[in-house]
């Protein structure tokens, strides 16, 4: 039997610019309604002009898709003026630690440093995005990052605050403690763990950051995603890297996985029999949060034969080769 769902969203995926961006943008718009368009680029995505000519291109490249790009602009200190004015343009701030992930050599050095901003945030009501990682151990650095997500969230009660992919139970944890903490969780999070990017033969297809952590986190993240908990959001991080950059010494983070998320993720909640509660993982639970109305969009899933291909482009992604249990088609594409 066919299963749909209704406007899926994506509330972390990475567009980059450029060829990339014409490559990757169309194959997130084809599925999905819309999504949260990470500002690490080089340079970031920190001013409003160089947001909206971001924007602009992002625009171009899904023409005729119906698919909202939501904008994020990177962290660094913001006045009042700059803020209020561009308020409605975006959907919130991303704060990277400097130097935890790709291309975040401009991100905050010491977030006590950003207080006035978030006290901003707080007052006109702007969400903050944040990768939750110290440069510690790296094992341990979503741990080490929770008692300043505590802080944060104690000292900025009326902030919405959304923890960016999570991988641990300690970050699970978390949502049912503090009213304003939210989360994000990509889908390999939800179904590897570090066996399978360092456990054989390495997979850097599989290694991004945060790296994926034992099984009781993957555990305790499947469990908050197939019951769909309602702070907890489907971000994909979908981060393409051109194959040179991925099958090298030097191995860039990042799993592109946007062209077949949707299709696994219905393979994975069916697989656990949670089939009915896919739709507020991947949309209804977002557009609450965030208080969003993204355009209308029915993907229909059929069962198939179909296989990932080896390669989008330049891109690898996620198994590539594997057999799909689904396969995708969109209904009332009017734009
Ligand atoms: C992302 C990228 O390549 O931009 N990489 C990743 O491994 N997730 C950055 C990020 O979200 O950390
Ligand atoms: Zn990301």
């Amino acid at each position: 039997m066919p299963f749909s769902l209704s406007s899926p969203l994506d509330m972390h995926i990475h567009f980059r610019e450029g060829d990339m961006l014409k490559l990757v943008a169309p194959l997130s718009a084809k599925t999905f309604a819309g999504g949260v368009i990470m500002p690490n680029l080089v340079p970031p995505v920190d001013h409003i002009s160089r947001l909206i000519i971001y924007e602009e291109e992002i625009n171009k490249a899904i023409i005729g898709h119906g698919f909202q790009p939501y904008m994020a602009l990177f962290m660094r200190s913001y006045t009042e003026e700059e803020l209020a004015p561009i308020k409605d343009r975006i959907i919130g701030i991303k704060l990277y630690p400097a130097g935890v992930t790709t291309h975040s050599d401009q991100g905050i050095k010491r977030i006590e440093d950003i207080n006035r901003t978030l006290a901003i945030m707080q007052d006109i009501d702007i969400p903050l995005l944040v990768h939750g990682e110290t440069t510690g151990f790296v094992m341990d650095r979503e741990r080490e990052f929770i008692s300043i997500y505590e802080r944060l969230a104690r000292q900025f009660p009326r902030l919405t605050i959304i923890m960016e992919h999570i991988t641990t139970k300690e970050a699970v944890d978390m949502l049912d403690r503090y009213e304003n903490l939210h989360a994000t969780v990509t889908l390999q999070h939800l179904i590897i763990t570090l066996d399978d990017v360092v456990g054989g033969l390495l997979a850097p297809h599989l290694f991004c950051k945060p790296i994926a952590k034992r099984p009781e986190d993957r555990a305790a993240l499947l469990h908050i995603a197939l019951k769909a908990h309602p702070k907890l959001m489907f971000g994909s991080d979908s981060a393409p890297h051109p194959v040179s950059k991925k099958e090298c010494c030097g191995c860039a983070a990042g799993v592109f996985t946007a062209p077949i998320a949707l299709q696994m993720l219905v393979e994975l909640f069916e697989d656990h029999d949670a089939l009915e509660n896919l739709q507020a993982f991947v949309s209804d639970n977002a557009k609450r949060i965030y208080e969003i109305t993204p355009p209308e969009k029915t993907v229909v899933f059929e069962k198939t034969g179909d296989v990932i291909p080896d390669k989008y482009g330049d891109v690898v992604p996620i198994y590539p080769g594997r057999k799909l249990a689904w396969n995708v088609k969109v209904e009332g594409e009017i734009w």
